[in-house]
């Protein structure tokens, strides 16, 4: 289930807020402009393709492709296994969503298998939520935050653009994510 996790940026070893309470959640995001919400979670096959993603949740991508203006639409997919082009790809990817930036877009995301978490690190305060299959999180235009998939990463998300771009991050140069327990020790948290 989904964990959020606050803590102030200068203490990093306590948080000050933890909860799975979706409605506690939605209500915190809302005060940071973020929209969080749930869908209902339908079967992927091991391996899904875009098309395969895109077609089940058809009708919830149009409904946020309407009411949000979102362009374009793809399909972010890592699916764990035991090969050298999954532990170069892991690796590599952890580490570039895992520096702090910003985008000039929102950042929606929908997870319809696996999790990751999303810090964003608004008015003092570092807000990590450990999304899971079925969440959907925007991360609002110009936060700056970052993005844990873990040491062994599967997920299979969703992504919204407003314009052809894709994925563009302008990087803050801070280490602060080095600082803030990470998926791996957020997957363990039992509250
Ligand atoms: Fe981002």
């Amino acid at each position: 289930m989904t964990l959020l996790t606050v803590w102030s940026t200068t203490d990093p070893s306590t948080p000050e807020i933890q909860t799975r309470d979706a409605d506690t959640i939605r209500d915190i995001l809302a005060g940071l402009g973020a929209r969080f919400s749930r869908w209902e979670v339908k079967p992927l096959s091991d391996h899904p393709t875009q098309d395969e993603v895109l077609s089940l949740y058809a009708d919830e991508i149009a409904a946020v492709n309407a009411e949000q203006g979102y362009s374009l639409v793809d399909v972010l997919t890592i699916i764990r296994e035991d090969t050298d082009e999954y532990r170069e790809t892991a690796a590599t990817g952890r580490q570039k969503f895992l520096n702090e930036h910003q985008h000039d877009d929102d950042e929606d995301r929908f997870f319809a298998h696996g999790s990751g978490v999303f810090y964003l690190n608004v008015d003092g305060k570092v807000h990590a939520v450990f999304c899971e299959a079925g969440d959907v999180i925007s991360v609002p235009a110009n936060t700056t935050h970052w993005f844990d998939m873990g040491t062994s990463p599967e997920y299979v998300s969703v992504r919204f653009f407003h314009d052809d771009d894709g994925w563009v991050g302008n990087f803050t140069g801070s280490d602060v994510s080095s600082s803030f327990a990470t998926y791996d020790e957020l997957a363990n948290v039992s509250v």
